[in-house]
């Protein structure tokens, strides 16, 4: 062996040296993510396949895609790409993620041409996060004391003035009798007492101009756009007189404007009237149709099904023997029966049929089944309350109106572990007005069982898919009669 024959076995020898470690390190990079798995993606037709599938349908889409790939999926919509969690497994991080991760404000950004500049998806997270204490605060349980004595009241009123029979659209009563419960909670007695029709036709101009176009071009010069903008630019005005003359006058109301108006952030700044106002507004958004929609199907099921309105109407009889027609928080507050009846009804039909966020950095989630998905950065990721809240590893016949569900030994969604229910949503932004929206429903149904004999006399409602937020297809005609509900003694 000469020195040349030497150099070149070094040679060879560091080349393989060098080889294999530069291997070890390019696998070092490469194997974790070669062991990570992409979900499964939805089969469609290229470019505008996903987009057909989505307005077909997207609970219909979900429910196919959910029987073929399992929990996790994505669908490309355009240039999107939406992941969907389906069930309590999966979604738990869905819910859970903090903002750094999962953000509502790209998603949900639809939203701030009609809630105004300056509040919820138009600030920064940690100035939401102080809007949504403001939120917070003004829910609390005292505050719910005096608005549910409000809520009493308008249902008595509302009611008082129909005839001892008659044929009415349950739909049109209870939206028409929510706005009106709602303007005397959150906007407060000057617009309830004097500037309901005025307010309400504005806010009429501003739901018109929440379109499903909204949510990909909100300031699309159309006509419904411009309405809605002139609808608060007027709101935005309204409110800053009463704001100014409360102010000045130094009378504090018991409602949520006024919540507001006393409200600080954490620097000791107060609210300014156009952060008051958007704060408003995004309430009776996030209430009204929720609300009103839940009041409806709660009466259309406790119409067709007999035995659950004869237990409700047990329950009004137990608490009309121990406190008399008395109703405030307290009592209703121990409606079980129909905090069931209405739960149940919002299992079958939420409002919010799609929950969104965006993603923004890589994350994990593990199936049921052991598998693991990467959830790259920049996609969509959508979870649907009204697909999960009917699944039957869940849920015993999930398709059925079944209240008892829910009833101490059974309580189904408590078994099956956190967000097994999610029509309010849940964990970092679970629904900040879930006790308002049952105490309003619970008011009503109260008050219309106790005074009224009913039956349904179209057929039984269908789901219009087709609203933003999803509720009842067309009438609900029931037959009334007026009469006191007997208590025995
Ligand atoms: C039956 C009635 C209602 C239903 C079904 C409902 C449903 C929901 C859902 C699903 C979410 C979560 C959205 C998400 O995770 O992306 C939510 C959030 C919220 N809701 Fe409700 N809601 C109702 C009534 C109300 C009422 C009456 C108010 C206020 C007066 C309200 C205020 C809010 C607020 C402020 C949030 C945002 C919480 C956050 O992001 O931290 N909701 N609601």
């Amino acid at each position: 062996m000469n020195l040349g024959e030497n150099n070149a076995y070094v040679i060879a020898g560091v080349l393989f040296l060098v080889s294999v470690v530069f291997f070890k390190l390019v696998w070092g990079f490469v194997a974790p993510n070669s062991r990570k798995r992409l979900p499964p993606v939805v089969k469609t037709f290229p470019l505008i396949g996903g987009l057909i599938r989505f307005l077909n349908g997207p609970v219909v889409m979900v429910r196919e895609e959910y029987a073929k790939l399992g929990s996790v999926f994505t669908l490309n919509l355009l240039h999107r790409r939406i992941t969907f969690f389906v069930g309590p497994d999966v979604s738990s991080h869905f819910f859970k993620a903090p903002e750094s991760d999962l953000s509502q404000q790209e998603v949900y950004q639809f939203n701030v041409p009609t809630f105004g500049p300056g509040v919820v998806f138009d600030v920064d997270y940690s100035v939401r996060q102080e809007q949504f204490r403001f939120f917070t605060e003004a829910l609390r349980v005292n505050k719910l004391r005096s608005y549910v004595d409000q809520m009493v009241l308008e249902a008595e009123d509302y009611f008082s003035k129909w005839g001892d029979s008659g044929t009415v659209d349950l739909k049109y009563e209870l939206e028409h009798l929510i706005i009106l419960t709602a303007s005397r909670c959150l906007l407060g007695r000057e617009v309830r007492d004097k500037l309901f029709d005025d307010v309400s036709a504005l806010f009429h101009d501003l739901d018109n101009g929440m379109r499903p176009i909204s949510v990909i071009f909100p300031y699309l010069p159309i006509p419904a756009h411009r309405q809605r903008d002139r609808a608060r630019f007027r709101i935005s005005e309204i409110f800053a007189t009463i704001i100014k003359s409360r102010k000045c006058s130094g009378i504090t109301e018991d409602d949520m404007l006024q919540c507001f108006i006393d409200s600080k952030y954490k620097n000791g700044r107060p609210t300014t009237e156009v952060e008051i106002t958007g704060l408003l507004i995004a309430a009776l958004f996030a209430g009204q149709h929720t609300s009103s929609i839940t009041s409806t199907w709660t009466g259309a099921y406790l119409l067709k099904y007999n035995q659950y309105l004869s237990a409700a109407l047990d329950e009004q009889k137990r608490l009309m023997k121990k406190y008399g027609d008395k109703v405030d928080h307290d009592i209703l507050s121990e409606m079980d029966v129909l905090y069931r009846c209405i739960k149940e009804a919002l299992r079958l039909h939420p409002p919010l049929i799609m929950l969104l966020r965006q993603s923004h950095s890589e994350f994990t989630v593990k199936t049921k089944e052991g598998i693991e998905y990467v959830i790259p950065k920049g996609h969509i990721v959508a979870t649907s309350p009204a697909f999960a809240n009917r699944l039957p590893s869940i849920y015993k016949d999930p398709d059925t109106y079944d209240p008892d569900r829910f009833s101490p030994g059974r309580e189904e969604d408590k078994v099956a572990g956190a967000f097994s229910y999610i029509s309010f949503g849940g964990g970092r932004h679970g629904c900040l007005g879930e006790p308002f929206a049952y105490l309003q429903i619970k008011a009503i149904w109260s008050h219309l069982l106790r005074n009224f004999d009913f039956e349904l006399i179209s057929p039984f409602p269908e789901i219009d898919w087709n609203a933003m937020v999803v509720g009842v297809k067309g009438e609900v005609m029931v037959r009334y009669k007026r009469r006191k509900l007997a208590v025995e003694e």
